[in-house]
């Protein structure tokens, strides 16, 4: 399987764990896992936003940072330009929190809240973010980049 395979059963696999679950933590837990188990990652998990920081939420792999500040690290500088950031080289990201040596590649998602209808002209808030490190340089593409965020969009609906 080529990786646009494996993420679109990766896809329909999330989207049949979600359903029938309404608690957060839990999706969350199972989303971590089953990303992490289909594309082999060395690190896959959230951070989510709790009174103006980015807390460790539910992942797979070792143990991680607690918390990230907005516009610090990869993550909390996702979160900040409210947009997906693939890093080839962590070396090479300026301020990148090393939470494991063994890290050299990542992508971060931001989580947008859903916003109402009648809301829609103000930009949603973030949730949180998916956080991704690989262990080879350069694991992190346009696809996984298209694939995580269209996956993040399914479960934001269940983190409220
Ligand atoms: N590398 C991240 C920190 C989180 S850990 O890698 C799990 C960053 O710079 O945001």
């Amino acid at each position: 399987m080529n990786k646009e395979e494996k993420y679109q059963l990766l896809q329909q696999q999330i989207a049949a764990l979600i359903e029938g679950e309404t608690d957060a933590v839990a999706i969350m837990a199972n989303t971590a896992a089953a990303i992490h188990e289909a594309m082999g990652f060395w690190w896959t998990g959230f951070y989510l936003e709790k009174n103006g920081v980015l807390v460790l939420g539910p992942f797979q792999g070792p143990v991680a940072c607690y918390r990230i500040s907005h516009g610090k690290g990869v993550c909390g500088t996702a979160y900040e330009r409210r947009k997906t950031i693939v890093v080839p080289d962590v070396e090479h990201f300026p301020g990148h929190i090393a939470c494991s040596s063994e890290s050299r590649s990542e992508i971060v998602v931001p989580i947008f809240s859903p916003a109402p209808a009648q809301l829609a002209p103000t930009a949603p808030s973030i949730l949180g973010v998916l956080d991704i490190d690989s262990r080879q340089l350069a694991t992190f593409d346009d696809t996984d980049r298209r694939y995580l965020e269209a996956i993040v969009a399914l479960l934001a609906p269940h983190l409220l």
